[in-house]
């Protein structure tokens, strides 16, 4: 993996080394936030997380990596767990904090790297990467499974909610089953323990895009 520090002043990526996605528009993620809602910003949470937290699969302390504006989050802290959402994005955190403000609910926020958990200087029962893994190229998803890995409790569970390649009407940088069986590999410290086929809401999907659902334990 490249060096993801700096400290450059007046650097809109904040001295990180921008991800595909930011090279690819030539923009910092904050900037999907700063013209209304950005396309994944439903106003309500990911159904798929809701079914799941209402199954009890929120353990302990939850990390929610690449969090955006916390709906999904705020609704996993407003059924009693301890949660942090991590972002780059200080536009989505600030909405995410006066959210939670608004409606009472405890969460805590950090503008952190998904790239550098391990800065972060704890650990966490369940992970959440809602969104995000499918943002990353192929050569980037090694060094952001580490860094997972680096604050996931052994025996704590990573959920993936990511765009699938199993169209029609598929999301951008859909994930193949095979991509997530690579990237999480046992040699990465993660087992696959299920891929479902689900459905990512998005604001220009009228019923979601097909997504895959992936239960993931750090070994
Ligand atoms: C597609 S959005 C999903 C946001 C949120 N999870 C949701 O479901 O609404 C991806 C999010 O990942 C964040 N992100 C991208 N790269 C990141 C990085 N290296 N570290 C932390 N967050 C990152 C973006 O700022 C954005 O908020």
């Amino acid at each position: 993996m490249s060096d993801r520090s700096g400290t450059l002043a007046d650097d809109p990526f904040n001295g990180r080394h921008p991800t595909s996605h930011e090279r690819l528009t030539g923009l910092p993620w904050d900037a999907s936030y700063h013209d209304g809602p950005a396309p994944w910003d439903i106003g309500r949470p990911q159904p798929a997380i809701v079914r799941l937290a209402s199954e009890g699969g929120f353990a302990g302390a939850v990390l929610d990596a690449g969090c955006g504006t916390a709906i999904t989050l705020l609704h996993v802290a407003s059924l009693g767990s301890s949660v942090l959402g991590v972002d780059v994005a200080e536009t989505a955190l600030a909405i995410a904090r006066a959210r939670a403000d608004d409606r009472g609910i405890e969460v805590e926020f950090a503008a952190a790297d998904a790239f550098q958990l391990e800065r972060l200087g704890c650990r966490f029962e369940t992970v959440l990467d809602c969104g995000l893994l499918h943002t990353l190229d192929g050569d980037e998803r090694p060094g952001y499974v580490a860094s997972l890995a680096s604050v996931t409790e052994h025996d704590g569970t990573l959920y993936v909610l990511c765009f699938s390649d199993g169209g029609p009407d598929t999301g951008p940088h859909p994930i193949s089953q095979e991509e997530l069986r690579t990237a999480f590999d046992p040699s990465t410290g993660w087992n696959i323990a299920a891929i479902e086929l689900d459905r990512v809401q998005t604001r220009y999907h009228d019923d979601g895009a097909p997504a895959w659902f992936a239960t993931i334990k750090r070994i």
